[in-house]
This record gives C-alpha cells, sequence and structure tokens, in this order.
C-alpha cells in the first residue's frame, strides 16, 4: 500500500478519540445491483477500495446488510490487516429480505448478532463506530430508540465497539440517544437538493457531533438541477464535484462518503470536492427551496 499521495479537501475531523479524513468512501455501491450478491466486477472492487486508502481516506462506511456480507468481505480482502488510520464505519438495525428488502432487525438479540456478524466479516475484535440505524426505507420515523441504543451500549461496555452513531434518525431521536450515551455521528439523508435536516446539522456542529450525509450525490437517482448543472459548467466541472464540495463548505462537522464503484469516479469526486464556490454558493442554496 503506498503512502498517500494528496492532501484530501476539507481536512480530518475527530471522531470521539480517532482522527479521520472529511473526505471518506461509501462502500455500499460495491456489492451487486440494488446491493444485493456480489458485485460484477470483484477486481475492480477491490481495486477501489485499495485506491480511496492510497489517495489518503480513513474513513469507510460500511455495513454487512450490503449484499449481505459482500461489502465487509471485500474491504477485509482488499485492506487487511488495516493501516493504523483507517477507520470503518458500520451499522447495524436492518437486514436484508430474499426480494433485496431492509428489514427492521433492532430487537437487542438481533443488534448483538449483527455486531458479532461485522466482527467476523470485517475480522477485527472492536468496531471503532457502529451506527444504529432507524426508521425505514422511507426515511426516519417516530419512536423511542432506547431499548435498541442501550443494546449497543453495552456492547460497547463489554468493549466490542468504540463508538457509537444513528443514523436515518429524527432530531427527538438523536437527543434521546444523547440523553442515553454519548454519540460521535449522525448519518442521514442530506445533499444540495434535500435539506431536511438543516437545523440538526447546525445543532450538532454545536455539538462538536459529525453529520455524515448519505446520498451525498443523490443515490440510486442521481442529482438533477438546471441550477446545478449551470454552476458546473461555468466552474467546467463537474455537477458531482460541486455537489460534493457544497457539502464540505456547509458545515465543518460534514463528512463525506460518496459511493462510487469506479476508481476513475473516486480520484474525479476527491478532486472536484476542493473546488471554490464562494461566488456560486446563493445559487446553489436556492435549489432546495
Ligand atoms: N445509513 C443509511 O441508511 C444509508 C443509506 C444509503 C447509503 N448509505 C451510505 O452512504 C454511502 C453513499 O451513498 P450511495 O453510494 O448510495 O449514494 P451517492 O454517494 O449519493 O451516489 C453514488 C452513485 O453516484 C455515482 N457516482 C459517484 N461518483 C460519480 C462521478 N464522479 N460521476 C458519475 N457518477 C458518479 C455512482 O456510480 P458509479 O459507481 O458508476 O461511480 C453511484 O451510482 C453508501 O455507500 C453507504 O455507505 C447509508
Amino acid at each position: 500500500m503506498s503512502t498517500p499521495s494528496l492532501a484530501l479537501p476539507g481536512g480530518t475531523w475527530p471522531l470521539g478519540d480517532l482522527t479521520v479524513t472529511r473526505f471518506g468512501y461509501g462502500a455500499m455501491q460495491l456489492a451487486g445491483p440494488w446491493v444485493m450478491g456480489p458485485p460484477a466486477d470483484r477486481e475492480g472492487a477491490l481495486a477501489v477500495l485499495r485506491e480511496a486508502v492510497d489517495l489518503g481516506i480513513t474513513h469507510i462506511d460500511t455495513s454487512d446488510a450490503y449484499g449481505p456480507r459482500v461489502t465487509n468481505e471485500l474491504i477485509r480482502e482488499a485492506l487487511h490487516p488495516y493501516p493504523e488510520s483507517l477507520h470503518i464505519v458500520t451499522k447495524v438495525g436492518a437486514t436484508r429480505d430474499e426480494q433485496g428488502g431492509w428489514p427492521p432487525a433492532r430487537r437487542p438479540e438481533e443488534l448483538r448478532r449483527q455486531v458479532h456478524d461485522n466482527l467476523k466479516s470485517l475480522r477485527l475484535d472492536v468496531l471503532d463506530l457502529v451506527n444504529l440505524r432507524l426508521g425505514n426505507a422511507e426515511g426516519p420515523q417516530p419512536g423511542s430508540l432506547a431499548e435498541a441504543f442501550e443494546t449497543l451500549v453495552e456492547l460497547r461496555q463489554q468493549g466490542l465497539i468504540r463508538h457509537l452513531g444513528v443514523s436515518n434518525a429524527t432530531a427527538e431521536q438523536v437527543t434521546e440517544a444523547q440523553g442515553i450515551a454519548p454519540i460521535v455521528c449522525v448519518q442521514n439523508m442530506y445533499n444540495l437538493a434535500h435539506r431536511h435536516d438543516d437545523e440538526l446539522i447546525d445543532r450538532l456542529a454545536t455539538d462538536g457531533v459529525a453529520y455524515v450525509p448519505f446520498f451525498p450525490l443523490g443515490g440510486f437517482t442521481p442529482l438533477q438541477s438546471s441550477a446545478l448543472s449551470a454552476v458546473a459548467a461555468r466552474l467546467e466541472a463537474t455537477p458531482m464535484s460541486v455537489a460534493l464540495a457544497w457539502l464540505l463548505r456547509r458545515s465543518p462537522n460534514i463528512l463525506l462518503i460518496p459511493g462510487t464503484s469506479s476508481t476513475a469516479h473516486l480520484r474525479e469526486n476527491v478532486a472536484g470536492a476542493g473546488l471554490s464556490l464562494s461566488q456560486d454558493l446563493t445559487e446553489l442554496d436556492d435549489i432546495s427551496r
């Protein structure tokens, strides 16, 4: 594995006692279609993971539900033994059904099993950060997280988890979790066109808690906006680059985990996230209005 060759845009952020690059990598797209089964190009998937680390990325987001097990096993094959600087963030709280759905699995025994499954598939003794995934495929849903979150707190006390976070959560659930134990991140859907969490992001920034947007590029439906295309054309950049640069600029506690199965896109995204946007912010901010 080579020495990181590039200073990544955005610098670093502390997740508890761990430091990660604000530019991370989301591994979900490495599994097969609709995140089920193996990738069409296995060698290509391994190459993307190695390239991420070679570029200096120290934050990889995954879940044993991707594939299931596929992305964790690719991460292990590509990168184990892991560099000390690399932090792999996983999530529990959902499983997969035969149709590729994501049924919730948040009973204490289900969560314990998922934590042990992640330890095994990633070949780790301790998971650096585990997010409790709440809600469902439609988004966050109200309701207490206490029993599920307390189960993860117990597993942390047993030394199996270093830090905790929540995902797909309402602002009330974030507050409830913080009343039970410290969290170091919230991972929710957010991008230029979906800004429901604006207030939450600002509150978390004050608390020193990271906000990690999933679907930063629109996920399965790429971001499309005439204003975004116009800004990208003016800057001679791709819309993806502008969307990532805007997120880094939006708040210092935002960490990026864009997904890609292409080393070329990965390099393009890293380079593009460093774009300077000062003149274009109002136009971009207006996209969600
Ligand atoms: N907590 C949760 O419930 C949850 C839910 C969803 C996702 N996540 C996490 O969030 C991460 C990011 O989400 P995501 O990967 O689904 O969505 P995303 O990052 O918004 O978008 C990924 C899509 O963008 C394409 N793409 C990336 N760079 C590109 C470029 N330079 N040019 C053209 N296309 C490009 C990718 O295609 P190519 O492969 O062709 O590049 C892929 O189809 C996931 O990997 C996962 O770790 C979490």
